[in-house]
């Protein structure tokens, strides 16, 4: 029995062990979707929105309250809106806005 539990606790740290001198090699921070869009909208947005978009710096709207569609959502973030400077060419690509609305929508269920 006493064997049985020590051969059981040395095959699970030769396990650990394994595990972990391998994931050395890519170790590198990898984002989620979800980290992305929220680094894009921090460097881009959070100047004008603040980070949890109630900022209201230049007359910008609370995105916390903001009852927009996906659709208007990305039409104000492609084409921009009043004192709003159009953030198409900003993004860069579909996908990142697509990850920008995407954090857009989660700073609605901020208190
Ligand atoms: C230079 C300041 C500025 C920046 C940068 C900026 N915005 Fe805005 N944003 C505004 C202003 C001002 C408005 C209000 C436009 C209006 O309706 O007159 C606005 C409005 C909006 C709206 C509409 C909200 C509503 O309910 O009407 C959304 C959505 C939005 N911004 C998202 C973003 C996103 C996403 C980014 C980054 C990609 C961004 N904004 C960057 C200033 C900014």
């Amino acid at each position: 029995m006493v064997l049985r539990s020590s051969f059981f606790v040395a095959s699970i740290l030769l396990l650990t062990a394994c595990g972990s001198g391998g994931s050395k090699n890519d170790s590198l921070p990898s984002e989620t979707p979800e980290e992305k869009g929220e680094s894009l909208y921090v460097l881009n947005c959070a100047s004008c929105h603040g980070e949890d978009g109630k900022l209201g710096s230049s007359g910008a709207k609370d995105l916390s309250v903001s009852k927009l569609s996906d659709q208007q959502i990305e039409q104000i973030i492609r084409k921009g809106k009043n004192a709003m400077p159009a953030q198409e060419a900003v993004l860069e690509t579909d996908e990142n806005i697509k990850l920008v609305i995407e954090h857009v929508k989660t700073l609605k269920n901020k208190p």
